[in-house]
């Protein structure tokens, strides 16, 4: 059994200096890096492994698994590089956790570093979010101020800095490998993978890539013992997240819950879908996991049940849709999205991600074929494990799932010659007839 809501990252969101170092030590901030700088490296490295955590990113790679891949003793500079880069429509956890909380992940940051041995640890950040920007470069001043970054943090003779690098803005430099070539001054294009980044990674050194609530997580960790935190979630997905809840919902927002919560828990939170309407579709994990519909409202939210279930837990990106969204369109949109952020390195996903949002645009103005209808999946399938990286892996589960579940809607709008839907209707402020005359 879960409890309902687990607020630790989001703990004190509501007070309003949150952000500040005063307020971060007021409660409890740093004291897990004095604890962390006690121990031997690999016991901090075990604590985490012990712990279950798993990658907030996207793939639930367990944490403690992927730093302990980093070789000691080969003489080498190791590296931290924090993955801000979030992009994913729908994603929205770490913008909001860096405003509200910079120190628990700079916290977490010193403690991942102290573990992999490391002494120089990167925020790749997103370029667009420059007051997020701003709050990183304060917050990393006022933590080297106050003696937690530099030389000899703490009196424990361990040396670590921080830079804080901004993004141009490309969905793609997000991927671990085309995150580490930007950071290097090159465009933003993912690497053949292996040597992964373990081995080869950040000017070709051993590199640990992690996301920000993955880091962010790690200070409560060592504050509490890895078994308070593996005592939540379910039995192969450890621990709290973040659910980000978007769409069409009465009051959107962040839930920090165990792993394993249900959508209809959580839509309950949000008051129910907006007046007058009824849930249509929605998303697990953000616009490259295939979608769900009313029917998967109580599959435990976790990534083995996810999973089971066709989709993907991915960064718990909730996009909610009710009955007044056009299913053609939306997947017309998020094919825009990917056909935009390709990054041009393989052919069946430069191309692949062109032909469907081409054949998708035609159906969804109702000019195309029934016919077209496999030639997408067909375009999918030569897209599929042909390609560098999960962004071409992952581009077509919009089109491939909304074909599973509403392959009628299609036709319709070949049917009719054009979309029957109101796309006034479906915009997130509309108000239903019920409301207005209210
Ligand atoms: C196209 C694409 C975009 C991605 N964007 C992000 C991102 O913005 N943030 C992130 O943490 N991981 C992103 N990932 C996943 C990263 O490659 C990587 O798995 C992750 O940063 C590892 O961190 P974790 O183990 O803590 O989850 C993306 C992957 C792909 C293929
Ligand atoms: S799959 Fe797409 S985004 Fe990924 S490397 Fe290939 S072309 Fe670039």
């Amino acid at each position: 059994m879960t409890d309902t809501l687990t607020p630790v990252l989001s703990e004190h969101w509501d007070d309003p200096e949150c952000f500040s170092l005063a307020s971060y030590r007021r409660t409890g901030g740093y004291r897990a890096l004095a604890k962390a700088l006690r121990m031997p490296p690999d016991d901090v490295i075990g604590a985490v492994k012990g712990s279950g955590l798993r990658g907030r990113g996207g793939a639930g790679f367990p944490t403690g698994m992927k730093w302990s891949f980093i070789p000691q003793g080969d003489g080498k500079p190791h590296y931290l590089v924090v993955n801000a880069d979030e992009s994913e429509p729908g994603t929205c956890k770490d913008i909001p956790l860096m405003m509200a909380n910079p120190h628990v992940l700079i916290e977490g940051m010193i403690i991942a570093s102290y573990a992999i041995r490391g002494e120089r640890a990167f925020i790749y950040v997103r370029g667009e979010v420059l007051h997020v920007i701003r709050r990183l470069y304060h917050a990393v001043a006022e933590a080297r101020e106050a003696g937690y970054l530099g030389s000899n943090i703490l009196g424990s003779g361990f040396d670590l800095e921080i830079v804080v690098h901004a993004g141009a803005g490309a969905y793609i430099c997000g991927e671990e490998t085309g995150l580490l070539e930007s950071l290097e001054g090159r465009r933003g294009q993912p690497r053949l993978k292996p040597p992964f980044p373990a081995i080869e990674g950040l000017y070709a050194c051993p590199t640990v890539v992690n996301n920000v609530e993955t880091i962010a997580s790690v200070p409560s960790i060592l504050a509490n013992g890895p078994d308070w935190f593996s005592g939540m979630g379910t039995e192969k997905s450890k621990g709290f997240g973040l659910f980000s809840v978007s769409g069409h919902v009465r009051t959107p927002g962040q839930f920090e819950a165990p792993l394993g919560i249900t959508m209809r828990e959580l839509l309950d939170l949000c008051g129910g879908m907006r007046a007058g309407h009824r849930l249509k579709f929605w998303t697990p994990g953000g616009s490259s996991t295939p979608i769900f519909t009313e029917q998967h409202l109580d599959i435990p939210l976790d990534y083995e049940s996810v999973g089971a279930a066709g989709s993907m837990l991915g960064t718990r990106a909730l996009e909610m849709f009710d009955e007044t969204t056009c299913v053609v369109r939306a997947a017309l949109r998020w094919t825009e999205f990917y056909e935009h952020e390709s990054c041009g390195k393989c052919t069946p996903c430069r191309e692949g991600t062109y032909w469907l949002r081409q054949i998708l645009d035609d159906l969804e103005r109702g000019v195309g074929s029934e016919d077209d209808l496999g030639k997408l999946l067909d375009i999918n399938d030569n897209m599929v494990g042909r390609v560098f990286c999960a962004l071409g892996d992952t581009a077509g589960s919009p089109v491939v799932s909304t074909l599973k579940y509403f392959r009628d809607e299609y036709l319709e709008h070949q049917k009719r010659g054009g979309c029957p839907f109101d796309p006034a209707a479906a915009m997130l402020f509309a108000q239903s007839s019920g409301e207005a005359r209210a």
